[in-house]
C-alpha cells in the first residue's frame, strides 16, 4: 500500500467509526501513532510473526514492570529532557542546574529531616566509602532558598535499591532534606556503585539484539523543589566510573559531574564523627522561577509510594 493509502484506511478504521464523544487530544495521537505504526509495518515488510513477536515482546516488559528500563534505553526518557530544555530555552530559563532522568526507582515518602540526613543503615559501612555531600538550593537570580526540598535516592554497593530490593531496610539511601536558612543541605552516605538491566530481563534482551549494554555508571538521584520555583528532577555522577560517559540510559550531562575530594586529615574525620578517610562531594543546585511561559516541570507518572 501507498502511504496515502494507509492514511485513508487508518483513518477510516480510528477516525469514522466513531459513534459517541471524541477526546480530541486521544483521537489525534492515536491516529497518528497508528498511521506511522502500519507505515513501518508496510516499508520494513514486517511478518505477522514479528508483528505479534513485538506485541508480546511489549505485554511481558509490562508485566515484569521493565517498561521503565526499555523508555530510558531506547533514548524516550532523554528525548523527553531534551525536548524540556528547549521548551525552558525558548522561555528564557538559562543557567539552571541542568535536568535529566528520574529513572524508574524513586520511591515517595522517605523521612524527612532539616538540614541533614544520613541516608545509609550503616549495612555496608564495611565495604563502603562514606560521602558527604553538601551545598546549597538558590534560586535564578543566587539567592539562597530557605526550606527547599531536597529529595534524594541512590543505589547500594550492589547496584540495588531499598523497596525494590526486600532485603534492604525500609527506605535505606533515601531521604528527604530540607535546607536551612542559608538555603543548605548536607548528607552522609556511602558512595554508591553503577547498574545494569536485570541480566534476563526484556530490555537487555532489547539491548542485546542491539549489540548495546544496559550499564549506568554511579550515581544519585535528585528532585529538588521550592514554593514558587520549577521542580528539578536531576543525578550526579560519580566521577571516574567507567561508563561515566558510556551510559545506557543516555543521563549523564556536563555538569553533573562534581569533583570528588578524598578528606583524610584527623582534625577533618573528627569534626565528621568517622574513622577512616571519607569523599567529600559540594554540589549546589539552582531553579527557575515558577513561568507560565514553559510547560510545567512536574511530570505527572505513578510514582511507588511506601
Ligand atoms: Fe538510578
Amino acid at each position: 500500500m501507498t502511504h496515502t493509502e494507509i492514511e485513508a484506511l487508518v483513518k477510516g478504521f480510528i477516525v469514522d467509526t466513531a459513534t459517541g464523544p471524541v477526546n480530541a487530544r486521544v483521537q489525534q495521537v492515536v491516529l497518528r501513532l497508528t498511521t506511522d505504526l502500519f507505515k513501518a509495518i508496510e516499508d520494513l515488510d514486517l511478518q505477522p510473526s514479528e508483528i505479534w513477536k513485538g506485541l508480546e515482546y511489549i505485554a511481558e516488559a509490562g508485566m515484569t514492570h521493565e517498561i521503565g528500563l526499555l523508555a530510558p534505553g531506547l533514548g524516550l526518557e532523554r528525548f523527553v529532557d531534551i525536548r524540556s530544555d528547549e521548551a525552558e530555552a525558548k522561555a528564557g530559563l538559562t543557567g539552571g542546574t541542568p535536568r535529566t532522568i528520574e529513572g524508574p526507582l524513586y520511591v515517595a515518602g522517605a523521612p524527612v529531616s532539616a538540614g541533614y540526613a544520613r541516608l545509609d543503615d550503616g549495612t555496608e559501612s564495611d565495604k563502603a566509602e562514606v560521602l558527604f555531600m553538601q551545598g546549597t538550593v538558590f534560586d535564578a537570580k543566587g539567592q539562597p532558598l530557605r526550606g527547599a526540598t531536597v529529595e534524594v535516592w541512590h543505589a547500594n554497593l550492589m547496584g540495588n535499591y531499598s523497596f525494590f530490593d526486600a532485603s534492604q531496610s525500609a527506605f535505606n539511601l533515601r531521604r528527604t532534606i530540607t535546607t536551612d536558612d542559608q538555603g543548605r543541605y548536607q548528607l552522609r552516605s556511602i558512595l554508591p556503585k553503577g547498574y545494569g538491566c536485570p541480566p534476563n530481563g526484556t530490555t537487555q534482551r532489547l539491548l542485546d539484539q542491539l549489540g548495546r549494554h544496559g550499564q549506568r555508571p554511579a550515581h544519585v538521584h535528585f528532585f529538588i523543589s521550592a514554593d514558587g520555583h520549577r521542580k528539578l528532577t536531576t543525578q550526579i555522577n560519580i566521577d571516574g566510573d567507567e561508563y561515566l560517559w558510556d551510559d545506557f540510559a543516555f543521563a549523564s550531562r556536563e555538569g553533573l559531574v562534581p569533583a570528588i575530594t578524598r578528606i583524610s586529615a584527623p582534625d577533618e574525620l573528627a569534626k565528621k564523627g568517622v574513622d577512616q578517610a571519607f569523599a567529600s562531594i559540594d554540589f549546589d543546585f539552582t531553579l527557575y522561577a515558577d513561568t507560565p511561559d514553559a510547560p510545567a516541570a512536574e511530570v505527572e507518572r505513578t510514582r511507588v509510594s511506601a
